[in-house]
């Protein structure tokens, strides 16, 4: 009996035929309540779209929003074979080095000359190469200068296709990473790439070549506007030549930028504005 009445209530539970009522609630009740949710997701979803709308209202495709504040940029060498910032040959073993005049013929190709001249701009040397936007008013697509192969001279792979590799003479070409919107010199002075030999090495390394004259990179060539902004961009290089390095022994060598102001290896990163590597190259058979 007792059983057949919880039954009972249970199925009077789920529906009532008296009161008309369905898990408790009437018709009218379940539909104010589903009113209810349809009105609040509507609700929550118009926020969101709103919000998405006000903050992408806010970026800019062209810069971005945050930067982390401008220190020093980081340096790069080609050929970089591996993560190890080895360059060892044999110049007797075309094998050994004909990897690194390939990495360079691949890396130098888009600042071949004719493909300069179709990209970008001569610019006006020495000075920076500013195009602002006037308030609103987007300036783009921003302009590029040219950066010419052939101003790596006995480093462009040009006249030497080998880039100095056969005879002991190699090059290595360096670059500064790009960072929007730095000026990388004050007072119309250019910053410049000096390479020397690590202490124990300095009677090694002989003497050395740059390119550019100086190891300069052109003020011309800053600032840089973002990928977007300028898209022909061609990163400015500087080429060294290792006239007369020590052979059969490991020479370790450190290149850094040289700039009025910007500071190379503050306490944040100690690599910052500079780069190190080995060198070796064997002339036993
Ligand atoms: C770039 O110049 C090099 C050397 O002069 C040449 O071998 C190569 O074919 C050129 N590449 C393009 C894409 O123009
Ligand atoms: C780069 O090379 C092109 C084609 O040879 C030449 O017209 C242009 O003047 C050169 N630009 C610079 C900045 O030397
Ligand atoms: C970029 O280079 C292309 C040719 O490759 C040229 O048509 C275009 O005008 C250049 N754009 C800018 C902004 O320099
Ligand atoms: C290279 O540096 C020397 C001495 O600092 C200077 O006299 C010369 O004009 C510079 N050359 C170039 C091409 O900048
Ligand atoms: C090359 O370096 C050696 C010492 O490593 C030196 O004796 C020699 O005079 C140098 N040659 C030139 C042309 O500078």
């Amino acid at each position: 009996m007792a059983k057949d009445g919880e039954k009972s209530d249970w199925k009077e539970f789920i529906w009532n035929p008296r009161t008309r009522e369905f898990l408790g609630r009437t018709a009218s009740s379940w539909g104010l309540i589903l009113l209810f949710y349809v009105i609040f997701y509507i609700f929550l979803a118009g926020l969101f779209a709103l919000t998405m709308y006000v903050m992408l209202q806010t970026l800019d495709d062209h810069k971005p929003t945050w930067q982390d504040r401008l220190s020093t940029p980081g340096m790069v060498i080609r050929p970089k074979a591996d993560e190890t910032f080895e360059i060892v040959y044999n110049i007797h073993k075309t094998e050994s080095w004909d990897m690194y005049t390939e990495i360079l013929n691949k890396f130098l190709t888009p600042y071949n000359n004719s493909l300069q001249a179709q990209k970008n701009d001569e610019c006006t040397p020495d000075q920076y190469f500013q195009q602002d936007d006037s308030g609103d008013v987007k300036n783009n697509p921003k302009r590029s200068c040219q950066f010419n192969r052939t101003m790596l001279a006995d480093c462009s792979g040009i006249e030497d296709r080998y880039y100095g590799y056969q005879e002991g003479k190699p090059c290595i070409i360096i670059k500064l990473n790009r960072v929007i919107g730095m000026l990388p010199g004050k007072n119309g002075q250019a910053p410049y790439v000096t390479c020397g030999a690590k202490r124990e090495d300095s009677d090694k390394i002989g003497e050395l070549m740059y390119y550019p004259p100086n190891g300069t990179f052109n003020l011309m060539y800053y600032p840089y506007y973002g990928k977007k902004a300028q898209v022909n961009y061609s990163q400015p290089l500087v080429a060294v030549k290792f006239l007369n390095i020590t052979v059969n022994e490991d020479v370790n060598i450190e290149c850094k930028i040289n700039a009025n102001n910007i500071p190379t290896g503050n306490e944040r990163d100690k690599f910052a504005g500079r780069v190190s590597f080995k060198l070796r190259i064997n002339t036993m058979y």
